[in-house]
Order: C-alpha cells, then sequence, then structure tokens
C-alpha cells in the first residue's frame, strides 16, 4: 500500500467534507454541535490518542462504529499505533511482514481526517524472537543491514501518511552507579551489536527514515523525559551532536508516563524550550496518570483532581509552547490501558471502562477552549498541588 502525498490530500479534503457533513447534522436539527478535543485545538495542535489496530480497528465499519471507534474519531486528530507498528508485530519473521493492524489505523485515520504518529523503529523492547536470537552473533553492518531494511520498508510503505515517526525510542537507560544515563547498548540488540559507536547508527537510522518520506517529523523519545533532569540532558546533548552532523532529527518526545505516587516535575515547559531552541520540535507522546488504588479499585476525591492537574499541566506546557505539534494520551479509557497489566495501579486515562470522561477530560478540554481564540476564558489551573 502506497499512498502519494496528493492522495493523502484529497483523502484529507474528502474527510472534511464529511465531518462537516456530519457536524451539521444535530445543529440543523438544534442541537448544539458536539465539543471535541479536537474540534477545541488551538493552532495546529493535534490531539491524539493510541489505539491497538489489531484489536479495535480492523472490523472497522464507518456507517457502524463501536462506541470505542465512534469516540476515538470524534475525540482526536492523531492517533499512535500502541503496538501495531512495534517489530515484533510487523516483521514477526526474517522476510516476513505482517501490515494488517498498522494499516487498519492508517485507513481509520484517512476515513476520519486524523493523522497517524508512527511508533516506533529502534528500541530494546518488543523486538521478534528471531532478532534477540540472530542478534548474539550479530556483527554491527549485519545489524546496520536488518535495521536499514526493516526501516526503509515500513517508513516507506506510509510515506506520505506519517506525520511523525518515533524514530528512536527510550535509547537511554539509567545508570545510578554512575550518577546519571547511559545509551542502552546492552538490552537494545541493535546499539549492542554497534556498541563501539552507537550514535552514528542512531543518526543512520533518522537517515534512512527521512530518505525513505522526507516529510515526516522525526524523533527522540522517552519516558522519564518531561522536566529538566539527567535523561533530557542526555537527550540535549545528544540532539546537539546529531544536528552538528547534519542528522535528520526533528523532534523529542516526552512520553508522559506519570504516577500520582511521584512527584511532577514542572519544569516540563523550560524542557520543551530548551529543545524548541535547538530548532526541534516538540511533543507530548504517551499521556496518561496512574494511581495506587484502595482495597476498593476506586481513587480517592483527591487523586482524581490531582490526576487533572497533571493531566492538564502537560497539556499547557505544550500549549504554551509553539513547538509543541502534538499531545497524545495513551489510550483514552481504563478497559484497554496497559497500566493495570504492569503496574499494581489503574485509573490512569482520562475515561472510565464505560467511556465516562473523568475530571481529567474535562480539564483537557477546557484547557483547549481558553487557548483557541474566541472561546471563553477561565482561571488558569493552580499548580500549587502538582509536587506533593
Ligand atoms: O506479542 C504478542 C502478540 O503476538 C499477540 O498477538 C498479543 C495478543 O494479545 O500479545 C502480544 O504481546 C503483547 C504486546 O503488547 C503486543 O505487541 C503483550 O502481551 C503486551 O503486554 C504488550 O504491551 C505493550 C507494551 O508497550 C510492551 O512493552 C502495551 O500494550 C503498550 O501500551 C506499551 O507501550 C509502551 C510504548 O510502546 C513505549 N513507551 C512505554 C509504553 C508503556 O509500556
Amino acid at each position: 500500500m502506497s499512498h502519494p502525498a496528493t492522495l493523502r490530500r484529497v483523502t484529507a479534503i474528502a474527510a472534511t467534507a464529511i465531518t462537516a457533513v456530519a457536524l451539521s447534522v444535530p445543529a440543523a436539527q438544534g442541537a448544539p454541535p458536539e465539543e471535541t478535543l479536537r474540534s477545541e485545538a488551538p493552532r495546529d495542535l493535534k490531539i491524539g490518542s493510541a489505539v491497538w489496530g489489531q484489536n479495535e480497528l480492523l472490523d472497522y465499519d464507518r456507517k457502524n462504529p463501536t462506541e470505542f471507534q465512534r469516540i476515538l474519531a470524534a475525540e482526536f486528530n492523531s492517533i499512535t499505533p500502541e503496538n501495531d507498528m512495534k517489530w515484533a508485530e510487523i516483521h514477526p519473521e526474517p522476510g516476513v511482514y505482517d501490515f494488517s493492524g498498522a494499516d487498519a489505523v492508517v485507513a481509520f485515520a484517512q476515513a476520519n481526517n486524523q493523522e497517524v504518529r508512527g511508533h516506533t523503529l529502534l528500541w530494546h523492547s518488543q523486538n521478534p524472537q528471531w532478532v534477540i536470537d540472530a542478534s548474539a552473533s550479530w556483527t554491527c553492518q549485519e545489524a546496520r543491514d536488518v535495521l536499514e531494511e526493516h526501516v526503509r520498508t515500513i517508513v516507506g510503505r506510509y510515506a506520505g501518511e506519517i506525520y511523525e515517526w518515533d524514530v528512536a525510542n527510550e535509547i537511554f537507560q539509567d545508570d545510578w552507579d554512575n550518577g546519571g544515563v547511559r545509551l542502552r547498548t546492552e538490552a537494545n540488540p541493535f546499539l549492542k551489536a554497534c556498541a563501539e559507536d552507537p550514535v552514528a547508527l542512531i543518526g543512520d537510522v533518522f537517515r534512512w527514515a527521512h530518505e525513505a518520506d522526507p516529510e515526516a517529523l522525526l524523533f527522540l523519545n522517552d519516558y522519564n523525559a518531561e522536566g529538566i533532569n539527567t535523561k533530557t540532558d542526555a537527550y540535549y546533548a545528544l540532539a546537539q551532536e546529531l544536528l552538528a552532523d547534519g542528522v535528520p532529527v526533528h523532534g523529542m518526545g516526552a512520553q508522559g508516563h506519570l504516577s500520582l505516587q511521584y512527584g511532577f516535575d514542572t519544569s516540563i515547559q523550560a524542557n520543551f524550550e530548551r529543545f524548541a531552541a535547538l530548532g526541534l520540535k516538540v511533543a507530548v507522546t504517551e499521556a496518561d496518570v496512574r494511581m495506587p488504588l484502595g482495597d476498593d479499585g476506586e481513587p480517592t476525591a483527591e487523586q482524581i483532581a490531582l490526576q487533572a492537574e497533571r493531566f492538564d499541566a502537560m497539556l499547557q506546557a505544550c500549549i504554551n509552547v509553539a513547538a509543541c505539534t502534538s499531545y497524545t494520551v495513551w489510550g483514552f479509557d481504563d478497559a484497554r490501558s496497559w497500566v493495570p497489566g504492569v503496574f499494581p495501579e489503574g485509573y490512569a486515562t482520562i475515561m472510565t471502562e464505560e467511556f465516562e470522561k473523568k475530571p481529567s477530560y474535562s480539564a483537557l478540554l477546557e484547557s483547549l477552549r481558553d487557548a483557541t481564540p474566541g472561546k471563553s476564558p477561565r482561571t488558569p489551573p493552580g499548580l500549587n498541588t502538582l509536587n506533593r
């Protein structure tokens, strides 16, 4: 499947027309048009959600969407394949690609006038067994060949369809013994094979991706990369090095996986500003705010309010920095959240399992509305509780 940019533009125009018609129906019947996150987004800011295409979108029928699909289309103008473009899913065997989930995500986006954030090309996790096995004896050149073929195949297939790619994901790891972070040259099989000069490999991954899709913005992306800290210092230095080398790196993504167990670093806006000063875009790419729950499995009123503040604080930073291109939540409903499967925590998204909108949703909606010229102003959210 190859979609040239022209086809994409035509599809977008057609989808806009269809959306306009759809939106005009309730108005014609006297009901106000529905206010959604995407309808209130200021400037060209993309408001996104992750979605697992393989699980949720294969059966998509635009005339008869599921409730999940209806909300995904109504609320968001950007979607990220939560797993479908990861190595293990899309390239399960050598020379064998499974595009079914990724294609479903792109087709859904086209049908609903949405953009797609690609995720991800170089990561230490969710690599297929054949990569793990083969990497045990890879030379750097062998690793490069495998990675280059993969990157050119995936990025080339969706060229013109993806506005941003998380090219390099989580490439730094904590290194407490040495007081900082270091490139993940052990867990990441590609960086391991090229551990003598991992930055050269990282630069080339960006180059291959850029050649395959010159229009896509190419991002570094990581967790614990919201505020100014040791890890973002390392990314800042890496970005400078790559840029000095002429590497087509275009953005820094802060995943935004927060927990109420920990404090919130209010330097996120300052962090975004320093990357923007390098000429890079920034983005919140995977926002969710989890929390430990009581024996009844329910959050307290205080937790619910604090969650809203933190979702909103990440959005405020994005709205306030012109270089921030997108704000993506990592799934919008608790039923599909990755959190309970991994942590003894939950309630991490902006809607309940029954798609009931939480105060976190309302906080995002209000901030987007306030940031849109002509919309009603409101008191800025207090930051007083953020550091508790
Ligand atoms: O591999 C099998 C697959 O073959 C099978 O079809 C499927 C059936 O359920 O299970 C698959 O494994 C699942 C995998 O996603 C799919 O590739 C795992 O059980 C599941 O635990 C795994 O979780 C994902 C996780 O990344 C893996 O590390 C989450 O859904 C996804 O939300 C999470 O996303 C990451 C971002 O990519 C990067 N940042 C952190 C974020 C949260 O961990």
